[in-house]
């Protein structure tokens, strides 16, 4: 994924909420190319995978409860400064210190249930993107 990939999910709140379509509309126009796309549900033992970089975390059992609560939509993003861009688009991780226009001002409802996950660094997304996708499913 070397500098222009980098890893998404919509998180269950903006599933539920049916904010699909509109957050990928949001992706696209900001310029990024969706090179895989799959809608699924983890459960709590794999989102404690995903996220076991913040085993020591307070919230740690929250997040992993929350990320199996329903259906997420992983994706693999291309564009130049992917990692960087992405988080700008996204906004601050608490939707309340979210700048206006990003997705997280406007579809997240709580630090917790946050719209959008984005990955935070280029060996990050490399990881994230190969915990749910094949190689044959990435162009
Ligand atoms: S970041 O983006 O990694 O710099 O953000 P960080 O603050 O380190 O948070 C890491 C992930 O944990 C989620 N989070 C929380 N979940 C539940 N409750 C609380 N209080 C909380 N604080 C942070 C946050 O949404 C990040 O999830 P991802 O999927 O990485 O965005």
């Amino acid at each position: 994924m070397a500098g222009n990939r980098t890893f998404t999910m919509i998180k269950p709140d903006a599933v539920a909420a049916n904010n699909i379509g509109a957050i990928t509309k949001m992706i696209e126009e900001a310029g990024f190319r969706i090179v895989a796309m799959k809608m699924t549900k983890l459960s709590s033992e794999r989102a404690g995978q995903f996220y076991a970089v913040h085993k020591e975390r307070p919230f740690y059992n929250d997040l992993c409860n929350y990320m199996s609560s329903g259906h997420i939509v992983a994706m693999i993003l291309e564009k130049d400064n992917a990692i960087a861009d992405f988080r700008k688009l996204i906004g601050a991780t608490n939707p309340a210190d979210a700048e206006e226009g990003t997705i997280r001002k406007l579809y997240a409802k709580s630090i917790e249930a946050n719209a959008v996950h984005g990955s935070d660094s280029d060996e990050n997304a490399q990881i994230e993107g190969s915990f749910f996708f094949a190689d044959i499913e990435k162009f």
